[in-house]
């Protein structure tokens, strides 16, 4: 049983990622959309709070989204990013847990997850449920945080002043998975990790954000971080359906 956040604790939540991380958003939407190599087809992002990501999904990637968390009330607050993006009709709520997802074996070309799998109960179950969904040839990006140095957490601290902000950081830090537990669930789920990596923008991310023709900027700070905060696994499921 998960300890949800509250209807107030989500608006916290919603607040920090408006002052801090919409351009991180568009810089891993970016990323993402360049990964999947294509355009359309059913894109799934699973743990999508309020929407930001999947929100870049439907813009990068030109895909349709079904947009789920566990939790109402960040779905509330999803709709109405949803809605100011003008994107209704293409990216769709949806309330479910991961671990026993609410749709078809092979119906989702791409399923992105960010910042979601140290929540997760069981996570070898859960990322079992994931490439299950996953069609053919499909692609899924698993990204979390990872363990970082005292000194990173004080660099948060440093970047972030408000207590409620840096606090919700700092839980997510100190709750991470190393790459090398999240490796260690996939192979317990019998499913290959193609590629780990960190998730430092490079050049291209930021030109395709430019290039976008949305707002893109990226926040002037003197704080510096010097080591990698994220993780991302991709895994693309064989186009043969006797592959593993
Ligand atoms: C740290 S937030 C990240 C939200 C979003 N991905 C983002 O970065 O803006 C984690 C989200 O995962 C959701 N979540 C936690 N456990 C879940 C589960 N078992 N199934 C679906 N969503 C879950 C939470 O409700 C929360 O909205």
């Amino acid at each position: 049983m998960i300890n949800m956040l509250t209807r107030d604790d989500c608006i916290t939540c919603q607040a920090l990622y408006d002052k801090y991380q919409l351009h991180v958003y568009q810089l891993v939407g970016a990323r993402i959309a360049r990964l999947y190599g294509r355009t359309g087809g059913v894109a799934a992002d699973v743990g999508t709070g309020p929407g930001y990501l999947a929100v870049q999904l439907a813009r990068l990637a030109g895909a349709d989204v079904l947009a789920l968390d566990i939790n109402p009330a960040m779905l509330e607050l999803a709709e109405d990013v949803v809605r100011r993006a003008g994107l209704d009709a293409r990216v769709t709520l949806v309330q479910g847990d991961v671990h026993d997802l609410p749709w078809p074996t092979g119906s989702i070309d791409l399923l992105v997850s960010y910042t979601c799998m140290h929540h997760w109960a069981e996570p070898a179950k859960a990322l079992s449920e994931c490439y299950r969904v996953l069609s053919p040839g499909g692609l899924m990006i698993i990204i979390d945080a990872r363990p970082v140095s005292a000194r990173t957490i004080s660099s948060f601290a440093e970047l972030m002043p408000e207590p409620e902000y840096f606090g919700i950081i700092e839980k997510a830090y100190l709750e991470s998975l190393s790459e090398t537990d999240a490796r260690a669930f996939f192979q317990e789920a019998g499913i290959p990790a193609d590629e780990v990596t960190g998730l430092e923008p490079t050049v291209e991310d930021i030109m395709d954000c430019l290039e976008s023709g949305e707002p893109f900027e990226i926040p002037k700070t003197s704080v510096q971080i010097d080591e990698p905060t994220l993780w991302m696994i991709t895994t693309r499921k064989p186009l043969s359906k006797d592959s593993p």
